[in-house]
């Protein structure tokens, strides 16, 4: 890919040469003659490097230079000037100008700083790819035309690391990883990712965690104390849980993202802060505002960007990709050579409807990687609660076998305990209900158990009991 260098130079003449010259160097070559010209040709089509001659803007270039880089922020600007002077040169340097070359142009000179910063143009076209090729390696994964607007949101937002943003979702939906994607995938971020849950804090301690304070602004403030505004400066806070929020705390967040700066508690100098606030919440938002429980201003200042992850029931194309993701991941950890499911197995998988959305899914691989010993992971495999949901319990399914000792010792004692119960319940019901032909009542009497008692064991291992007739129709 060619780079491309756009020549800001009021002299028209100058710049016509100038641009065959170094369109014969192999660089893509534009012009501009105005600084207004300038401005639209950076911020509206791909640039990598600009030649500045001071001479179209005399007095206000430093400023301009600073405006070039916050529109593109890995641009390299080669100032250029008639004037001797050496403070324009440098000047330049300190405004993060590339470099500075006296005019009138030497071409040799200009070739070798030019190459240079196509150099440069070219590493940062790399890192963007990295950094992009990042966002879905931190781990968010997604097929689901609902993913792929997230991942074309989130690639937007990076740009611009101060921009508020919502992220709404039921529980397990991906919130926080999409937060954290977000903050890896942003340019120019140097500050950290700091979380925190506003469900945690009585609303004292969470404004004073948020925004830090003075030396006995309060009966237990012996020391002064940073908030994690200060402690996120220059990266990003992540509020959790946005919804339990006290309105007063709401107020004070609301001043600090309208003033880019917060106060301590018991203090009065205002500290300015560069972080981006990204927001979550499982809670219907506006539905709070109706109630007047979730300030109304607020909630517009935090949904400039709103991202919603739609619950993983409505993305069933994600289900497999996540599945087998997770599958390797856990694989992996415990030393297994799972290969992957059967396709009546990710059937019931794909037909569960998830209500702890990702987490649950992730959670329920790791179980059957750990317990399960078998090469591709079959209906028989999955847990009960998957199976009872989808129809899929029938006695004519072989029984997983026993837990193995070797995955028994690996849960803990309760657990391991529960799996033996329930292998146990799953084993005498089938056999109870065989015997008996599907005759609950039947059944209930020769076992000994109220028949309400035996429905519930049913329901609970996802049994029915027309399984059982005779004529075995389902
Ligand atoms: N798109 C995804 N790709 C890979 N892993 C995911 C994805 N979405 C969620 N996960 C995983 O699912 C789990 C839950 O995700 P996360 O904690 O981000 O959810 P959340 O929406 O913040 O949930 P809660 O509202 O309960 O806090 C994590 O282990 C996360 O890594
Ligand atoms: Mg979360």
């Amino acid at each position: 890919m060619k780079a491309s260098i756009l020549i800001a130079e009021s002299a028209q003449d100058a710049a016509s040469w100038l641009r065959e010259e170094l369109r014969s160097w192999g660089l893509l070559v534009r012009s501009a003659n105005s600084v207004d010209q300038l401005r639209t040709s950076v911020s509206t089509e791909p640039t990598d490097i600009v030649l500045l001659d001071t001479a179209l803007s005399p007095d206000g270039w430093p400023e301009l230079l600073d405006e070039l880089h916050q529109v593109r922020h890995a641009l390299a600007i080669v100032v250029a000037s008639a004037s001797p002077d050496v403070r324009t040169a440098v000047e330049a340097m300190r405004r993060g100008a590339f470099d500075y070359v006296q005019k009138p142009y030497d071409l040799s000179e200009l070739q070798v700083i030019l190459n240079r910063a196509v150099g440069l143009a070219k590493m940062h076209r790399e890192l963007e790819a990295l950094r992009r090729g990042q966002v879905k390696c931190a781990g968010l994964l997604g097929v689901s035309p609902a993913m792929a607007q997230v991942f074309a949101v989130v690639e937007k937002i990076a740009r611009s690391p101060y921009t508020t943003v919502l992220i709404t979702g039921e529980s397990g939906t991906g919130k926080e990883l999409v937060a954290r994607a977000i903050h890896n995938a942003s340019e120019g971020v140097s500050g950290p990712f700091v979380a925190i849950s506003c469900t945690a804090f009585q609303e004292t301690l969470l404004e004073s965690e948020l925004f830090g304070h003075e030396r006995g602004a309060f009966t237990d403030a012996r020391e002064r104390k940073l908030g994690l505004f200060e402690v996120a400066d220059g990266g990003t806070l992540f509020l959790d849980e946005i919804g339990d929020m006290d309105l007063k705390v709401q107020g004070k967040l609301l001043r600090a993202l309208e003033e880019k700066a917060i106060r301590r508690v018991g203090g009065t100098q205002a500290i300015r802060i560069n972080v981006r606030v990204i927001a979550a919440t499982n809670r219907d938002l506006e539905h709070l505002v109706r109630e007047g429980r979730f300030r109304e201003d607020l909630y517009y200042r935090l949904r400039v960007v709103p991202i919603h992850l739609p619950p993983l029931r409505e993305r069933v194309e994600d289900i497999p990709l996540l599945a087998n993701e997770f599958l390797r991941e856990f694989a992996t950890q415990f030393g297994k050579a799972m290969q992957g499911f059967t396709p009546q197995a990710m059937e019931v998988l794909t037909s569960y409807p998830w209500p702890g959305n990702v987490r649950e899914l992730r959670n329920v691989i790791e179980r059957i990687v750990l317990l399960e010993e078998c090469q591709w992971i079959d209906v028989p495999n999955l847990p009960r609660e998957l199976l009872a949901h989808t129809g899929h319990a029938s006695p004519r399914e072989p029984l997983p076998g026993p837990l193995s000792d070797q995955a028994l010792w690996r849960l803990p004692y309760r657990e391991a305990k529960g799996r033996i119960i329930e292998d146990f319940e799953r084993r005498y019901l089938i056999g109870l209900l065989h015997a008996h032909q599907g005759n609950v009542t039947r059944a209930a009497a020769a076992a000994g158990i109220p028949r309400g008692s035996l429905q519930r064991l049913l329901r609970k291992h996802g049994l029915r009991s027309e399984t059982f007739r005779r004529d075995g129709n389902r």
